[in-house]
């Protein structure tokens, strides 16, 4: 008989609703909700005055295994999502080697199978020379990805592709959905070129060299691309009002997401943080900040993701430019955005879109993103009254510290579960490589396709 769990007692978050029921999880799928406090099982868990929520789906993260793996390893980054509430990741393809074949993508998701402690897929980065390895990915039969991702914008990994005939070409010969860090270098190198003629460029001028132009050039360039070729695009981490309004008149095609340090952060962060706060698309103005949360609450913005992109602390205090950009951040995102939910900004039915069922919509996600019967059992149990100060000492990331450190916040999640199975609870952290590959069905067509 497989194992079976039941939660009973919590207020389960629900599509479209908030129901206080009970869950039961057989053989690592939700098999009941709305099971009778009394139903038949292994184990009962008592979550009275608690909150039980789908896990979080991170579609943006560097674990920077294999290669960088003195910063993150995709063990070490997985532990920091099973303790953070973030029960699947989508990585990023600027390791070392860069993901950009098939093989190199088959590679990583063995070697992920051995490490991860959540479920995890990664994307196939684009170069200017690997169009035949992109259309590959999309016919091999039963390869786990979610899609391409393009760097039209330089940042850590340099693999950048902004030449137009490279970038028509993948948005016009490729099946995969497509994904890019939106940053346009011509403005970047322009802008950079000018500072350093009047001075020594300080961390300061981290939104000066990618500013405001930069970010709406490119996100401009890259859904022209994808309206003309009528090629599935999701736009990563936004970070201006701007694009806010050119995604506003593009939605029901084209989805975007907001990372935490953009929700949370602005310029003014840096005289605390100094290259703390550092990183690509930079930081904009506390105009831009309260834009992209009027952008998420009206669904110009589809999802929220991290883009934890952890470095040492050594590597970040190098003096500007020479210190790297990223921040991590998939231990803290769900505290951020609870504490959000307690000061009354959004629901935890937000919460719920934009963090699971949104993401998994997004990348036609199988299994996942919403409590439903037959669903996979990847769940975050929560306690909303519960505050804790955010500690370096605390956070599982190899790099030991967050951009959130002494910020006090309410809602916390208190036990996290990867397909049935406990891979965070009472501060015990899984070690096991519980983790399964994701699987994907584009075939579903997407966010838009799939509005319910
Ligand atoms: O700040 C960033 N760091 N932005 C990116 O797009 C890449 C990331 C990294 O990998 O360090």
């Amino acid at each position: 008989m497989p194992h079976r769990t039941l939660i009973r007692g919590a207020t389960v978050v629900l599509p479209g609703e908030l129901a206080r029921t009970g869950v039961l999880i057989e053989g690592g799928r939700i098999a009941a909700v709305g099971a009778p406090p009394h139903s038949r099982a292994d184990e009962v868990v008592d979550a009275d005055g608690l909150h039980l929520l789908p896990g979080v789906i991170d579609d943006q993260v560097h674990f920077r295994d294999p290669g960088l793996t003195h910063k993150e390893d995709l063990h070490t980054g997985s532990r920091a999502c099973a303790a953070g509430g973030v029960t699947s990741f989508l990585e990023m393809p600027n390791t070392v080697p860069q993901t950009v074949t098939v093989g190199a993508l088959t590679e990583k998701l063995a070697r992920a199978a051995r490490r991860c402690v959540v479920n995890y897929g990664f994307y196939i980065g684009a170069t200017a020379g690997n169009l035949a390895e992109l259309k590959r990915a999309g016919r091999t039969p039963g390869l786990s990805t979610p899609g391409i991702k393009i760097f039209i914008g330089s940042s850590t990994g340099d693999m950048l592709v902004d030449d137009q005939e490279r970038l028509e070409e993948i948005f016009a010969e490729t099946t995969l959905p497509i994904t890019a860090h939106c940053e346009d270098e011509a403005t970047v190198r322009a802008n950079r070129a000018r500072l350093k003629a009047e001075g020594p460029l300080t961390v300061h001028d981290h939104s000066r060299v990618r500013d405001h132009r930069a970010a709406v050039t490119a996100t401009l360039r890259a859904i022209d691309l994808a309206v003309r070729h009528r090629h599935r695009f999701h736009v990563l981490h936004v970070s201006t009002a701007d694009e806010v309004e050119i995604l506003a008149a593009h939605r029901d095609f084209v989805t975007a997401e907001a990372c935490p340090h953009h929700l949370f952060l602005d310029t003014s962060d840096y005289a605390r943080l100094g290259t703390l706060a550092q990183m690509n698309p930079s930081l904009k103005t506390a105009a831009d900040r309260a834009a992209l949360w009027r952008g998420l609450i009206d669904g110009a913005i589809q999802i929220v993701a991290t883009d934890h992109a952890p470095h040492t602390l050594e590597e970040k205090e190098a003096a500007y430019p020479a210190s790297p950009s990223g921040v991590p951040a998939v231990q803290v995102v769900l505290p951020l955005m609870l504490n959000e939910v307690n000061r009354g900004r959004c629901s935890l039915g937000d919460i719920a879109c934009w963090m699971s069922d949104g993401p998994a919509r997004i990348w036609d996600i199988v299994g996942k993103g919403r409590i439903e019967e037959g669903r996979d059992a990847d769940l975050v149990l929560v306690d909303m009254s519960l505050v804790r100060e955010v500690r370096n000492g605390e956070q599982l990331t190899k790099c030991g510290w967050s951009p959130w450190h002494g910020t006090t916040l309410q809602g916390w999640p208190v036990r996290t579960w990867v397909g049935g199975r406990t891979v965070f609870a009472n501060g015990r952290v899984e070690t096991e490589p519980v983790g399964r590959e994701i699987t994907f069905d584009h075939g579903r067509g997407g966010y838009w396709a799939t509005q319910t």
